[in-house]
């Protein structure tokens, strides 16, 4: 079981707590980096929150919810060391895992609803990387990230 960090914007509040109670239910230790109420917040900043846990080794893996999920995932990709997938199925969630090794699962909260949420992030979290001919292009991702 891992510590999974987790956080959203004002649209994605509800979503969170569905999620953070599905975690504990699995037996993983979400460390919620808010918000707390549907007060509006800029998304970028607890992207920010949530990805330094993962990129620090704090957390494995990272669950970031906005209204879309595109706001988080735009932001989480420009931290060096995250590969944000947003998932709208458990077939992305699942691939996104094997081959792209993916470490932060973005959700829209105004997109799917909170059963279909929660399906995809278990997917996700049971997930591992394949490696084999997908490192190469993983590898190659992160030298990318390297001339930024
Ligand atoms: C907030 O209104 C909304 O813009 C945000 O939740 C998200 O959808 C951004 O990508």
């Amino acid at each position: 079981m891992a510590t999974i960090a987790i956080a959203s914007d004002h649209a994605g509040v509800a979503l969170k707590a569905e999620l953070v109670d599905e975690l504990k239910k699995l037996g993983h230790s979400p460390l919620d980096l808010g918000p707390s109420d549907t007060a509006s917040v800029d998304y970028p900043d607890f992207a920010a929150k949530a990805c330094a846990e993962v990129t620090a080794g704090r957390a494995a893996l990272g669950v970031l919810i906005c209204g879309t999920g595109i706001g988080m995932s735009i932001t989480a990709n420009k931290v060096h060391g995250i590969r944000a997938a947003l998932c709208h199925t458990e077939f992305e969630a699942r691939v996104t895992r094997l081959h792209n090794d993916a470490n932060v699962l973005c959700l829209g909260s105004r997109v799917i609803g909170g059963a279909l949420a929660t399906e995809i992030m278990k997917v996700f979290l049971a997930g591992s990387f394949e490696g084999g001919r997908h490192a190469k292009r993983v590898e190659k991702i992160t030298q990318l990230e390297a001339k930024r």
